[in-house]
């Protein structure tokens, strides 16, 4: 399976696996500055709200190790991670994760950078291992909800490039299958960046798991035919009341799943829950250059002069979703009362 990310704790170098030139080649970027994990991050060689959370955790550490040992290294400490934090504002793990390194250090209160570098590397790695058994858990719960048989559509990839490894709407299939159930997939292409096309048809190929890539449009023939039993999708963040965010095009796939009576499942591990945001409409929706919708490998799609809409996210109202899949459980409506059980650990 691919791996997404390693800290190299000698150079003290965050390798990321470069995921804008997948399938091309598999190559790792080494990213020695908080700077530059930031140009990463919103360059897509990392992406993925899991993926990206726990590259900023150890974007703290990378924060750390810049910092000189001055009065206000405290202050320049927090002002960095807090730049980090903002380097996409969609996908609530990124922000979550800044902030639970924060108040880690704060807690440990660290009396100089060396110290706080230590405790934070602590820290990162311990988020780094809790990120697989977290997507064990999910596809655990969430094979349950997979019959012998099934073919399920995707949007996006929430595999094991989306976190760190396994994934948790692709960790659910590999679970399902590992069960010994014979399960297909359909990939949506997901334009404009194409990650079901090159991510998850990579993935699941490695693994050696039946995937068929379909155009986003053809997902409405594709359920109309019957060829689709289930629909298994990520999230970048979900409100207290279950809307969630995930990326462009996963709201159409969600209405015409409950158009067919089609099961549609979000899984998600609970970090991704902000329960700060009580509905989707203040989930804030990241919107991306011209160009990824314009051209292809450079060549021009759209005439030099008319401006393109590229929303990188939308929000499937929770009236559409089956079922949300976290590490705790599976919530099922309403989901206030399933979120604010599973925070408490009711859940299972
Ligand atoms: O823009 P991206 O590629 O970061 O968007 C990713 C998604 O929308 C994923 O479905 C989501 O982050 C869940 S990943 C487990």
């Amino acid at each position: 399976m691919l791996k997404t990310l390693y800290f190299n704790e000698k150079t003290m170098q965050l390798l990321l696996i470069d995921q804008v030139r997948i399938p091309e080649t598999i190559t790792y970027v080494a990213c020695d500055t908080v700077e530059a994990l930031i140009t990463a991050i919103q360059g897509m060689v990392v992406r993925g709200a899991p993926a990206i959370g726990v590259a900023a955790c150890f974007g703290c550490v990378l924060a750390a190790n810049e910092v000189a040992d001055t009065p206000t290294w405290r202050e320049e400490l927090a002002q960095k991670i807090d730049q980090l934090a903002q380097a996409r504002p969609t996908a609530v793990n990124l922000s979550w994760a800044c902030t639970h390194m924060l108040n880690h250090l704060h807690r440990h209160a660290p009396a100089n950078p060396a110290q706080a570098k230590k405790l934070l590397l602590a820290e990162a790695l311990r988020m780094e291992a809790k990120d697989i058994t977290t997507n064990r858990a999910i596809g655990r719960f969430g094979a349950t909800l997979l019959a012998d048989g099934d073919c399920v559509l995707t949007h996006c990839n929430a595999g094991a490039l989306a976190t760190v490894a396994y994934g948790t709407a692709l960790g659910v299939i590999r679970h399902a299958v590992a069960d010994g159930k014979r399960i297909q997939v359909i990939a949506d292409e997901t334009r404009p960046l194409f990650q079901g096309a090159r991510l998850t048809a990579q993935e699941l190929l490695l693994d050696g798991i039946p995937v068929t890539v379909a155009c986003d449009n053809a997902c409405c023939l594709l359920m109309m035919q019957g060829r689709i039993n289930r629909v298994v999708v990520g999230a970048d963040r979900i409100a207290k009341n279950g809307d969630t965010a995930n990326k462009i095009g996963t709201a159409g796939v969600a209405v015409l799943a409950h158009h067919f009576g089609i099961p549609f499942y979000v899984a998600a591990p609970l970090s991704t829950i902000d329960p700060t945001i009580a509905t989707g409409k203040d989930i804030p929706i990241e919107e991306r250059g011209r160009d990824e919708v314009a051209c292809v490998n450079g060549k021009a799609l759209v005439p030099e002069g008319v401006p393109v809409i590229n929303y990188a996210f939308d929000v499937t109202p929770q009236a559409y979703i089956s079922a949300i899949i976290t590490e705790a459980g599976i919530l099922t409506p309403p989901y206030d009362e399933a979120i604010t059980k599973a925070f408490a650990g009711e859940l299972c």
